[in-house]
């Protein structure tokens, strides 16, 4: 099996892409029927976003914002494949909370920091253990990860992620409009893209997955199968 990074020989699968692409659900579905780890890196970038908002701490400071980021107390509790992960920061379940369209946006924000990407690339890397890591976010396979074993770059429209977000959040009972979402998605895409430092992008070797006419169900058998022919 390839190795991940210099200091690790687990096995790493990135799953990159932009918002609402459907990474988190096939990366957990995934993580469950390999039996591997799983990091969620967007989570990182709201926590550390929701962390600054509590603490009075504006996205200008960044003499507080990279210590917050380096030292950030935070526990992902594993629950059944089928399940959202729980997310405590501080000692306080913050599961929703991270997930407002509003920590959204400000992750974004603060994903834009080099202080704050400096302050996490540690962390992350410290997730791939054995027997494995599914990792997702925007620069696994480019920054993060660049010897991960294999790399899908997911991708939707935008009219079909702001589709299945506003499904997400309905069901969440958080009331937003299509119309906001799509304004949303496209204003996040654009900043996630443009930013000069990790910007989202397929890595060079990364597989390219349109999943816009494809059920979750049919994204996980693809990769599933990739992953069939490139670990083993
Ligand atoms: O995947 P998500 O929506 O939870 O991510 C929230 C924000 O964090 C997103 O706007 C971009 C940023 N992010 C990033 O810059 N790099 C990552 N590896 C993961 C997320």
């Amino acid at each position: 099996m390839n190795s991940t990074n210099n200091t690790t020989t687990a096995p790493v699968i990135t799953i990159d892409g932009p918002t609402a692409s459907g990474k988190g659900t096939i990366t957990r579905l995934l993580a469950g029927r390999l039996g591997w780890r799983l990091l969620d890196s967007g989570a990182l970038y709201r926590l550390v976003a929701l962390a600054a908002e509590r603490r009075g701490i504006t996205l200008d400071d960044l003499a507080s914002l990279e210590p917050l980021a380096a030292h950030l107390d935070v526990e992902f509790v594993a629950g059944e494949p089928d399940e959202e992960m729980a997310i405590v920061l501080e000692g306080e379940d913050v599961t929703s909370d991270i997930r407002t369209e509003t920590c959204g946006n400000g992750a974004s924000r603060v994903a834009a920091l080099p202080v704050v990407r400096a302050a996490l690339l540690e962390r992350q890397r410290a997730f791939a253990q054995p027997p494995g890591l599914v990792a997702d976010g925007r620069d696994m396979g480019t920054v993060v990860f660049p010897r991960a074993a294999v790399k899908i770059f997911l991708t939707a429209s935008a009219e079909e992620r702001a589709r299945r977000r506003y499904n997400q959040l309905k069901d969440k009972g958080l009331g937003v409009t299509m119309r906001s979402l799509l304004a949303e998605i496209a204003e996040r895409d654009t900043r996630d893209q443009q930013r000069s430092v990790s910007p989202l992008a397929p890595a060079e070797d990364a597989v390219m997955l349109d999943s816009s006419d494809l059920s979750i169900d049919e994204v996980v058998e693809h990769i599933w199968t990739l992953c069939q022919v490139r670990l083993y």
